[in-house]
């Protein structure tokens, strides 16, 4: 039988747990330190699993549990947690009664640097100033990289297996600063998208088109530059670096030797 170990910081909570729980043989739970998960072994667990809770932690304590949870699951386990998601000040370090809220880059950014990346999310529910409840589904990196290692060459070539989930919270972010005509922000948040997902061929287009109209050309020639490197086999990636290029009225002789020869597209 499938053991659940239940953890939370207040004695209280335990105790009460434990009377709910009467009866029930494969749930324990237990008070734990509130910053770590030190009673548990390494790789001891399929599924760490967090409900209304990270709201109440100093950003600090919520880092070191991710980090914690990355320790004691196994291989191809998962990480499930609900987080408010949205803007909102930060609350004083170690007021734990108002809620602790993330903007989603941050969330991004900060599962990636804890080694997990968000494989798919569920809306909960949204409350009326703009925040939302978010159930998030997360994966260890290291399990993504196996379970990928015969997928084609775009991400082979990027070097980055992360979930195209990842991509689509970056993707928000961005329409979102565009949408509110923050485009320098946005240009910022496509160029962290690209270093994180070097594939991701739409948003190369999308932050070419939008450095040309900023006046960053240079820029953006560089971008669609790489991309056209990272697709070497995408005939589109040249056709719209031709016609770019066409746009912007530049020739990139320069560079061409060094570039493999698109399949059914020439260049002149
Ligand atoms: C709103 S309750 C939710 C309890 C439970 N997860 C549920 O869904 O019913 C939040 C719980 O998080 C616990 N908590 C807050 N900070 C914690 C921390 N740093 N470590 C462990 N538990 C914590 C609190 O003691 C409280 O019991």
């Amino acid at each position: 039988m499938r053991e659940i170990v239940g953890i939370d910081v207040s004695r209280e909570m335990v105790a009460r747990s434990a009377q709910w729980l009467a009866g029930v043989p494969n749930v324990t739970t237990r008070e734990s330190s509130g910053v770590d998960l030190a009673d548990f072994e390494d790789g001891s667990f399929d599924l760490v699993y967090s409900y209304v809770a990270i709201q109440h932690m100093p950003r600090p304590v919520f880092h070191r549990y991710l980090a914690e949870a990355h320790r004691v699951l196994r291989d191809g386990g998962w990480l499930v947690f609900q987080i408010y998601l949205g803007l909102r000040p930060e609350p004083p370090l170690g007021d734990t009664i108002s809620l602790g809220v993330y903007e989603e880059l941050e969330l991004v950014n900060q599962l990636r640097e804890s080694e997990f990346h968000i494989e798919a999310r569920q809306l909960e529910h949204q409350t009326g100033d703009g925040l939302a409840s978010w159930l998030v589904l997360a994966a260890r990196d290291d399990v993504v990289a196996a379970r990928n290692s015969d997928v084609g060459s775009v991400q082979e070539v990027s070097g980055d297996l992360r979930s195209p989930m990842d991509g689509h919270l970056y993707r928000n972010l961005a329409q979102n600063q565009i949408a509110e005509g923050r485009r320098r922000e946005a240009i910022d948040t496509m160029k962290q998208h690209l270093e994180f997902n070097a594939g991701a061929l739409a948003v190369a287009l999308e932050l070419g088109a939008l450095l040309v109209e900023e006046g960053r050309v240079e820029e953006a020639i560089d971008v669609l530059d790489t991309m056209t490197r990272v697709h070497p086999d995408l005939a589109e990636a040249y056709v719209d670096l031709a016609q770019f290029l066409a746009l912007v009225g530049r020739s990139r002789q320069g560079n061409e030797r060094d570039r493999p020869a698109p399949r059914g597209v020439s260049r002149g």
